[in-house]
């Protein structure tokens, strides 16, 4: 078991040199290693040939690594002529980025309440939020969440101040530490059916001190707890004190109607998968509906939809194309018409009807539906997953790479960024007829 003093050791930041970011001492760095490269090559009495494409090639690197701080830059790969050409329509046509051009679906709530966080808020917290994220013990969180949604759930977390916090899903129990990092004092429930210690013998993993764990024999799904009864022993009788994260890629619409038949108002899901992707049916999914604007699509391959989604599959890894959208029967709720569960070991073909009840019920109880903003655009981040098409503006924008590096974003490795999906709060409450 990890001890806690061992985990709340900050590495220190990085030095002047190494986080100053001086775009000159770099290029300097580039060109002092191009002039090395090619006298190496003459001196290994290497061809003239291969001398000149080395320093081309890395012309190149230089010029590429100008242009990716220049604004405004989507990654796009240098050799990609179709790419470039659409990137700059874009740009002439006055955006400062993609986000949200093909639509961002959201859910409608009862009253339409919003939370109390503001732009300026998330910032402010991304400031603190950078160098603890730096000291986590699990460095390759491969399969768990990356840098957005730990900041986001940390952001949350700290900002509810909740009594108790439940989380479903831990894996090697990075979202526990997080957790933890935002509520030093509050007692966490944590379900599982591996329990983290387990990965203790294989490389870094994080075991709490103050938490109940219902792991490995003790493991129960959180459709089966008897809430009523473990909130009595944890000393809980107020359940709007309560956070429960979801990270277990269960179908959210029986998690959301569990969490209500037990009484919990405060619900985090991570995987909040996009129409078309993931393993689970998502709120987003359920919330795709033609009367939500960018919600609502049509399989017809000849429309200025499908064009877009053709074009944006080569940019973006997890954007979706009307082949991926699209199944059977020109279904495209859901994936391809299917309601996923349990990462996919399970799935069920539902109706348009099916779908749409499913939209209208979530409304019915939904108080507040808050989507977390990507932390930063992809000219900051690099990141190649996500579709920014489909998603909200980032919190720092694109462009503006002065504050990407004075929130201390710069110094992380740009694989930190790529597991982006939409993580979602829910405030909830029994549904109005
Ligand atoms: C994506 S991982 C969680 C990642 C973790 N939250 C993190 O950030 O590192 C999903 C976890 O859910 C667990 N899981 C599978 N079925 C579950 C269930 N019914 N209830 C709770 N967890 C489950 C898996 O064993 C796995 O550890």
């Amino acid at each position: 078991m990890m001890q806690e003093s061992m985990l709340s050791a900050r590495r220190s930041p990085p030095s002047q040199e190494e986080d100053d970011g001086d775009d000159e001492s770099k290029i300097r760095k580039h060109a002092f290693l191009a002039a090395r490269i090619s006298m190496h090559a003459r001196l290994a009495s290497a061809s003239h040939c291969l001398a000149v494409s080395l320093s081309l090639l890395l012309l190149l690197l230089v010029a590429s690594f100008f242009l990716s701080r220049s604004r405004p830059v989507i990654c796009v790969p240098a050799y990609d002529s179709i790419a470039r050409t659409t990137l700059f329509e874009a740009s002439l046509e006055g955006l400062a980025s993609d986000f949200g051009s093909l639509g961002v679906p959201w859910c409608r709530s009862k009253h339409g309440k919003t939370v109390e966080w503001t732009t300026k808020d998330l910032l402010k917290g991304l400031e603190e939020f950078v160098p603890i994220y730096e000291t986590r013990p699990i460095k390759n969180n491969m399969y768990g969440m990356g840098f957005d949604h730990s900041f986001g759930l940390w952001f949350m977390a700290r900002w509810l101040k909740p009594d108790l916090m439940i989380e479903s899903g831990a894996f090697k129990g990075h979202s526990t530490w997080v957790l933890r990092q935002a509520m030093p004092g509050t007692r966490i429930i944590s379900l599982s059916p591996r329990h983290p210690e387990k990965y203790l013998k294989k490389g870094p993993a994080y075991v709490d001190a103050n938490c109940t764990y219902f792991s490995g024999k003790d493991f129960l799904d959180f459709g089966s707890v008897d809430w009523g009864n473990v909130m009595r022993k944890h000393g809980i009788s107020d359940l709007s004190r309560v956070l429960v994260f979801f990270d277990d890629h269960q179908n959210e619409l029986k998690r959301l109607k569990q969490a209500l038949k037990a009484g919990f108002r405060h619900l985090i899901f991570e995987d909040n998968y996009d129409t078309g992707t993931g393993d689970h049916y998502s709120l987003r999914q359920i919330c795709d509906q033609f009367y939500i604007r960018g919600g609502g699509h049509s399989c017809f391959k000849d429309s200025d939809e499908a064009r877009i989604r053709m074009k944006r599959k080569r940019f973006w890894e997890k954007a979706v194309d009307v082949d991926v959208l699209c199944g059977e029967g020109e279904a495209w709720w859901g994936v391809k018409g299917y309601m996923r569960d349990d990462f996919n070991h399970s799935n069920k073909a539902i109706s348009y009807a099916e779908h749409f009840q499913n939209s209208r019920f979530v409304e019915s109880v939904l108080d507040v539906y808050w989507e977390l903003p990507p932390v930063a655009g992809p000219s900051l981040t690099h990141q190649t997953r996500y579709d920014p098409s489909r998603a909200p503006d980032p919190i720092v924008e694109d462009g503006t790479y002065g504050l990407f590096r004075r929130l201390g974003l710069a110094r992380l490795e740009t694989s930190v960024f790529n597991g982006y999906t939409q993580m979602v709060y829910l405030q909830i409450s029994a549904p109005t007829s």
